[in-house]
């Protein structure tokens, strides 16, 4: 028995997880919480760090005392950590530089960069010719590599090299070559006949009689620079050649990706535009570059980190570079500034989130406007770049980033961040153009290969990795393709474990599938997911359900024992020690200590019980529900009678319905009234899945590993005149037999007997519901179907492009939670197979109901309506509508949603597209259509029904559709998952035995306790408590929600469009409104779909929620 394991009342599970969120939310000085509690390591993690941080200082105070003298002599014994760095870096590279090197071979196979510096325009024209064969190929050469250009990067910076400059002088000339030595001392020593020139502090010296055959190092204005040549050239080849080259010929050997990546050097082609023909002077550009902190870190990670900072010097992880929307004639792309490395330490700030860091550039004054940044990230694991703000002069300007950087050692490629203004492809400035392209084709992939982690490659692949072919009670369909057509998901690549059928591996248990890095949760969800609820149910909730209830998988005996689910706790020994992320024998004792004891379930009294214990019972509630519960979009109205299946009646049996006009108008007598009275007036209406089921049903029924029971169902409902939707009749059938059309019809009884058939007619059609409900309404029609817009988007739409930027907020954390439910829910054997109805042809049904029904242009709420018959067209209007039950809250509310959405994206789309040509002449915008049709929707791409993309109209109804999806749609579909069906009678998802008749073995069961009947076709406590566990967690806002109403904050910041930041205030003011009329609309008396005695009212479409599980609040995207 359940209470044999309930114990007093604990730490619950609610209050671990809500502790763990409150923790990082209050900071209130009035917290209760003990210092420890407070402090931001553990035990463990303080007494690692402090024998970390003891070793590591004893080690740096030996090497300070065993430092050998500095070789230049003049300087300074180091005084300070950034003298001694200074002169370590010296002594490690500078002081041996002396080097011959003649080349006269043009080529010598050699593929070390070189750095080509220019020559004196003002030399002697008669002596050219002369030295030509020996200057072109005269080379500096470096003893050895350097090792560590970031070094060298941060020396230029540092406050030591203001008093010391670079000395370069000739020690050998001649015809076969010169050496020169290169040597750092103290400025104070510069000699008389110096000539010094300054570039950003750094300060180089030689003798102004220095002129090598005409060639004046001092006064070429591209001499300064060259110490950041050699660091950038460093970077690509760790080995510097520097030919000084009197001829104004380039010699750039890079290839075409190279040159994209570093600034490119030749005479011809100068280090800076201003080295060219005139020099324009400069300015200084500054950047404010916020990265985002790591809520949570493992130690590992953190002591990584901070010694990686500790080596490299804080804050130098990353160089940029700006890139002018301007062309540079020489180059033919944008102009560039050098790549800067993002300096010191990050700068206080009352910013929680981020951490934040500046960068200093010179640049020429005509640079003109950057347009993008370059972002290279140096450390070995990734950065989150929040966004960089770039001030030049007055103007400043943002570059949203909010983007995963990798690591240099992961990709070589940097990334690209544009400007937050969007732009129309053809509005791209030049100098930027090129970059648009690249970072489209750099999400796109090849195709090919198992996806890693830190890669941003969307592409498309079928449902191929639900099953394992490789366990007999594990092999699936695969979904996508003309056998079971679906739409595409986001391709991961994983191997193969199977050729014919292609199945991808399932990869192991915890071994999360992949999304491009950006999609993936950021910290605050995975975090509040890893401290109960996701993480506790993909992982650790649901077995341990099963571990402690596993002598218990028995059927609910009484009602008492359900409310006891509320009431009472559950206790829940952890199954498998939790990870924390240590291996080995250490690992292993930590973990030790961190997994004692147990934790306990309890659950909240769902909403629909929680004010009337009985209102399940009610066909009004059964009826309120069908428009006002968590599956209000099934229901339609009623035309004509009888109802006709269009399934082959070879096959199934005859088409008529068993719900003649003879059973509907006795029962519609009732209400005194006559059948064509209610056909006129509109009060019949239907919720039909007979078609959807009938063709599963024999296959559930023979289900024997974990048998359960259904019908096809059709249930009639009669809309009275006092406002409330009753059934009149059930129809449940089975598949026909030779001698029976298995069709059985159930009405509202008079006597006890049929009092409680008509009870388990309706659990039946509950059961339907749920599962289409799950599997259609909500799986396929939001999350799946979103997805292949998600894809598309990525791929074809630059992160500059209006549409994109629109779009941006209704994409988030969807990949991700599509992928953990193809890895836990969807999947063969996951938890949606084991808790609904259909079992092991859940996907299967799924894939029917895409295949039957799904039609982009009906998605949209007022299109749904009129096809349902709910509503009718009605250019008067707002949204062109007319429900047929005013009282309809789902689809009352819903289309005051709609209408927001509608005009916002309206008003967008006409800011954006002023000239009606120019949706057309949209590449990116056509591409991204006909992508969605013809890959992300593969198998739907013939259909006729496809919108055209012609307009503005008509890209602003595409929009409207997809936006509705991800946030209102969803919101109504997916929040009341656990307020409805928390309590397993209102709403069982499963059933496990037919209702039996006369001669039927249960029958006399029945006959003699009706109630056991009923509770013992319900799911089992293990089964219930499981389905509980889910709904609970799909129906939970995490911390880090962004809601519809706060568009205006979200989207205000990437905006330096004052019009369009405006579209979004007026949005949000807009559902301001909604939510106001919404909650007067709940007091109105008259609406008996969301007043009544111990009813909840209609809040699926509030706007507005807090966190938790609250039946309210609409998030931007598809997050749960
Ligand atoms: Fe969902």
């Amino acid at each position: 028995m359940l209470h044999s394991v309930m114990v007093q009342t604990r730490n619950l599970i609610r209050d671990e997880v809500l502790g763990a969120i409150s923790d990082d939310d209050d900071d209130s000085p009035s917290g209760k919480r003990s210092k420890l509690d407070r402090f931001p390591l553990s035990r463990w993690e303080l007494a690692v760090s402090l024998g970390v941080f003891l070793v590591f200082s004893s080690s740096l105070f030996c090497i300070y005392i065993t430092m050998p003298a500095a070789k230049s002599g003049k300087l300074k014994l180091p005084r300070s950590i950034s003298d001694l760095r200074l002169l370590n870096f010296i002594s490690g590279n500078f002081i041996y530089w002396s080097m011959v090197r003649p080349t006269y071979d043009e080529d010598d196979g050699d593929e070390d960069a070189e750095i080509i510096v220019n020559g004196d325009e003002e030399s002697d024209e008669e002596e050219e010719d002369d030295v030509d064969h020996v200057m072109d190929k005269m080379s500096i050469t470096p003893k050895h590599s350097f090792m560590n250009e970031m070094e060298r990067d941060r020396l230029l910076e540092m406050p030591s090299v203001s008093r010391l400059c670079l000395r370069i002088d000739v020690k050998q000339e001649g015809c076969s070559g010169m050496s020169y030595t290169m040597e750092f001392e103290n400025k104070s020593n510069a000699r008389p006949d110096d000539s010094t020139i300054e570039y950003q502090g750094f300060a180089i010296a030689s003798p102004v009689k220095t002129n090598f055959y005409g060639v004046s190092l001092v006064r070429s204005p591209a001499f300064p620079v060259l110490p950041r040549r050699l660091q950038h050239r460093v970077s690509l080849s760790r080995q510097v050649r520097a030919v000084i080259s009197r001829e104004e010929k380039a010699v750039d050997q890079e290839d075409e990706k190279s040159k994209n990546r570093s600034v490119v050097y030749s005479s011809s082609s100068p280090a800076f535009p201003w080295q060219r023909s005139k020099y324009t002077g400069t300015k200084t550009v500054m950047a404010v570059v916020k990265i985002r902190k790591k809520m949570r870190e493992k130690l590992t990670e953190r002591l990584g980190h901070q010694f990686e900072l500790l080596m490299k010097a804080v804050g130098q992880g990353m160089l940029i570079q700006l890139v002018s929307e301007d062309i540079d004639p020489e180059t033919g792309s944008g102009r560039r500034s050098l790549e800067t490395p993002v300096l010191g330490l990050p700068k206080a700030r009352n910013d929680p989130r981020n951490l934040e860091f500046t960068a200093t550039f010179t640049v020429p004054t005509d640079f003109g406007k950057p347009g993008a940044i370059l972002v290279t990230n140096l450390l070995s694991s990734e950065i989150c770049l929040s966004e960089i703000i770039i001030r030049d002069g007055s103007d400043t300007i943002l570059f949203p980033g909010n983007t995963w950087i990798h690591s240099r050692n992961d990709n070589p490629d940097g990334r690209i961040i544009f400007r937050s203004q969007p732009c129309l492809p053809s509005h791209t400035p030049a100098g930027i153009k090129e970059l648009r392209e690249k970072d489209l084709r750099s999400v796109r992939g090849n195709g090919k290969g198992d996806r890693k982690p830190h890669e941003r490659i969307y592409d498309y692949d079928v449902y191929n990795d639900l099953g394992d072919p490789r366990k007999k009670d594990r092999v699936r369909p695969i979904l996508g393709g003309p056998e079971m057509p679906y739409p595409r998901r986001c391709r991961s690549g994983r191997p193969l474990v199977s050729k014919n059928p292609p199945c991808e591996s399932r990869g192991k248990d915890k071994e999360e599938f992949y999304v491009p890095r950006d999609e993936e949760f950021e910290d605050i969800k995975r975090d509040t997911f890893t401290a109960g609820r996701l993480k506790a149910l993909f992982h650790n909730l649901v077995p341990s359900i099963a571990a402690a209830l596993s002598n218990l998988d028995i059927p609910f005996t009484c009602f008492s024992d359900i409310d006891k689910l509320y009431k009472c706790d559950i206790v829940l020994r952890p199954t498998e020690p939790k990870d924390t992320g240590l291996g080995g024998f250490f690992g292993s004792f930590v973990d030790g200590i961190l997994n004692v004891g147990e934790t306990l379930l309890k659950y909240d009294t769902p909403a629909v019980i929680k004010s009337d214990r009985f209102a399940w019972l009610r066909d009004n509630e059964f009826g309120r529900q069908a428009l006002a519960g968590v599956n209000p979009v099934n229901i339609e109205l009623l035309k004509e009678l009888p109802i006709r299946s269009k399934l082959d009646p070879a096959v199934y049996g005859p088409q008529e319905s068993a719900l003649t006009e003879e059973v509907i108008a006795k029962e519609v007598q009732h209400y005194g009234m006559t059948l064509e009275q209610a056909f006129e007036e509109k009060r019949l209406f239907l919720l039909d899945y007979h078609d959807m089921l009938l063709p599963f049903v024999d296959k559930i029924n023979s289900l024997k590993d974990d048998p359960r029971k259904t019908y096809a169902s059709r249930t009639i409902f009669f809309y009275s005149k006092a406002g409330a939707l009753r059934p009149l009749a059930i129809e449940l059938s089975l598949p026909p037999t030779p001698d029976n059309d298995n069709k059985f019809v159930y009405v509202h009884g008079h006597d006890a007997t049929t009092h409680w058939m008509w009870k388990l007619a309706k659990a039946h059609v509950c059961s339907n519901d749920a599962g289409v409900h799950q599997l259609v309404n909500h799986w396929l029609r939001t999350h799946a179907s979103m997805e292949p817009y998600i894809i598309a988007t990525n791929r074809q739409l630059s992160t500059m492009h209006p549409v994109y930027k629109l779009l941006h907020p209704h994409m988030r954390y969807t990949l991700e939670i599509n992928a953990r439910a193809r890895k836990s829910l969807i999947n063969g054997g996951g938890i949606i197979e084991s808790c609904f109805t259909p079992g092991k042809y859940s996907m299967e049904l799924s894939s029917a109901a895409y295949k039957n029904m799904w039609r982009f242009d009906m998605e949209g709420l007022p299109a749904d309506l009129v096809r349902r018959g709910m509503a009718e067209e009605d250019a008067s209007e707002e949204c062109g509508v007319k429900l047929v039950i005013e009282d309809y809250p789902y689809a009352a509310d819903g289309l005051l949603i709609w209408k927001a959405i509608k005009n916002l994206v309206e008003s967008y789309v006409k800011h954006f597209y002023s000239d009606p040509k120019s949706i057309a002449s949209d590449f990116e915008l056509q591409a991204w259509w006909d992508e969605i049709k013809n890959k992300g929707h593969y198998d739907k791409k013939d259909e006729p029904w496809w919108p055209k993309l012609n307009t503005t109209q008509d890209l602003s109804e595409i929009l409207t559709n997809m936006i509705w999806i991800a946030s209102g749609q969803h919101a109504a579909i997916n929040f009341g998952q656990y307020p409805f069906g928390g309590y397993v009678p209102n709403r069982p998802t499963l059933l496990r035995k037919l209702i039996p008749h006369e001669n039927d073995p249960e029958y006399e069961m029945f006959m003699r306790n009706p109630q056991y009947s009923f509770l013992s076709s319900l799911a089992t406590q293990l089964q219930a408590t499981k389905v509980m566990a889910v709904q609970e967690t799909l129906s939970t806002h995490s911390a880090d929600e962004e809601y519809l109403i706060d568009l205006k904050e979200n989207q205000r910041r990437w905006f330096q469009d004052e019009e369009v930041v405006k579209y979004f205030s007026k949005f949000s003011e807009e559902l301001e409104e909604v939510e106001k009329k919404i909650n007067k609309r709940n007091k109105d008396k008259k609406l008996k779909n969301r007043t009544g005695a111990g009813m909840p009212p209609y809040e699926l479409l509030l706007p507005t929620s807090p966190h938790g599980v609250t039946g309210r609040g609409i998030p931007n995207s598809i997050s749960i």
